[in-house]
């Protein structure tokens, strides 16, 4: 017996703190050594910003490999899919130039219908003060009627009988939670049907069985990026519940998300940035509202790729990037942003926090004691020097390495590659076999 070969092949790239950590610009740069990017959960919430010379690519759905060409992108079936978003997107990179054709979407994907979106809306009004602060993009009530086994699949979505009778079963019991619940105006099937069945013939194409599709390339050897969208602590089941999103944002969402084996992953890369961010509502221990939060966002440009939120900002949170190494079980940092601390006479890191009179290394399940802790911070000497042109480590000031050293010391993960601006030349790799 011939046995399958899939070990040890992918890399998984995922966030580390409240998403926007940069992964977009870190699978860009690895995406020339693989040959295949899988999305494995999330949908079009994610926005994933790439440089290529002077162009500027910001993607919502679509893997960031696809702007190799050759590289094989996959959007799993633990993705939630806007057809029309998606299209779009496609056409966009289309026309300039790029080219899409080795796409593959998951004929178990989950699509996104406009009553998703009014439902995450009414949803958020009606919770007030408690909103989550959600994308407004329909992801959370598209998962929800995944989980109510109610959703509609792509492999359905792409043919027109089946998708005429999911209509018919499920669209009554939609738009009676729509005006009943919410007091909103229901669809018509026909609407539907005229807008959304020339959006499924479109991408019928593209629609195949990615798990088999990836365990193909997997056992011929390819090696492969699980792209993660969001971060650890947006995580569905180990965030900051319940301003989380509505996916397994971690390392275990890649075997359900793709269908694959756990053997198929080498790497656990925790992006982190230098700092933290953060979009929509919760608490957010070492946020800092005043000058310094300001310097950073205007430094790192920091405003929502997808919503164009001004984000949240402060000082890198050794509590969560820890709890984000461990579920994740991360064997190296992909540190980015960190030019962005240029010229701060001192940097403060988190490296436990303080409970009334408890210590906590750890990060708390209760949001109400996470809005009392108080963040016990390192203070690191900074520097002035522009790190921008740094290829090497030894070619970062002394302070700059003090930074990484205290970020390795406080997470115990060693950092494996930094970047240094959104280029794809400003990256530091210092461990040379990823992936
Ligand atoms: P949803 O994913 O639209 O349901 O939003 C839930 C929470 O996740 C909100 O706090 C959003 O701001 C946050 N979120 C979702 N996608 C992203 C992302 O790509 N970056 C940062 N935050 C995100």
């Amino acid at each position: 017996m011939k046995k399958l070969n899939f070990e040890k092949r992918g890399l998984a790239v995922l966030g580390a703190q409240w998403g926007d950590e940069g992964k977009g610009k870190i699978v860009d740069y690895l995406s020339s050594k693989v040959g295949v990017v899988a999305r494995f959960q999330g949908g079009n919430n994610a926005g994933h910003t790439v440089v290529v010379g002077d162009q500027t690519f910001k993607m919502h759905h679509l893997p960031v490999g696809i702007l190799y060409p050759g590289v094989k992108c996959v959007l799993g079936n633990g993705m939630v899919i806007n057809p029309e978003v998606l299209i779009n997107e496609l056409e966009g990179l289309q026309q300039r130039g790029v080219d899409t054709s080795e796409l593959r979407i998951s004929d178990r994907a989950h699509v996104i219908m406009p009553f998703h979106r009014d439902f995450d809306s009414a949803e958020e009004n009606f919770r007030g003060k408690q909103k989550i602060g959600t994308t407004g993009l329909g992801i959370g009530p598209a998962y929800a009627d995944k989980a109510y086994r109610r959703g509609l699949r792509m492999i359905d979505f792409i043919d027109l009988d089946r998708f005429t009778s999911w209509l018919e079963e499920i669209l009554p019991l939609q738009n009676a939670f729509l005006s009943k619940i919410y007091g909103l105006p229901g669809y018509k099937k026909e609407d539907l049907l005229q807008k959304f069945a020339p959006l499924g013939e479109k991408l019928s194409a593209s629609v195949t069985d990615t798990s088999l599709f990836l365990r193909e390339q997997l056992n011929k050897g390819e090696k492969v990026i699980f792209e993660g969208a969001q971060g650890a602590l947006l995580d569905l089941d180990h965030g900051s519940y319940p301003y989380v999103t509505s996916s397994p944002t971690s390392t275990g969402g890649i075997l359900t998300g793709l269908g694959v084996g756990p053997q198929s992953i080498k790497d656990v890369l925790g992006v982190v940035k230098a700092y933290t961010t953060r979009v929509g509502e919760g608490p957010f221990p070492t946020e800092e509202d005043g000058e310094t939060g300001k310097i950073m966002r205007e430094q790192g440009v920091e405003y929502g790729t997808t919503t164009g939120r001004p984000r949240r900002c402060g000082w890198f949170d050794g509590v969560i990037a820890g709890y984000g190494a461990g579920i994740n079980g991360f064997t190296g940092w992909a540190l980015t942003k960190l030019d962005v601390l240029t010229g701060f006479k001192t940097l403060k890191l988190a490296t436990s926090y303080q409970l009334a009179d408890e210590q906590l290394n750890h990060f708390p399940p209760l949001l109400s004691d996470l809005h009392l802790c108080k963040p016990n911070y390192l203070e690191i000497d900074g520097w002035e020097e522009d790190i921008t042109r740094a290829r090497k480590l030894d070619e970062l000031p002394t302070e700059t390495r003090n930074y990484l050293q205290a970020i390795e010391d406080v997470t115990k993960v060693p950092v494996v590659m930094v970047s240094t601006g959104p280029e794809r030349e400003q990256t530091i790799v210092i461990r040379k076999d990823i992936p």
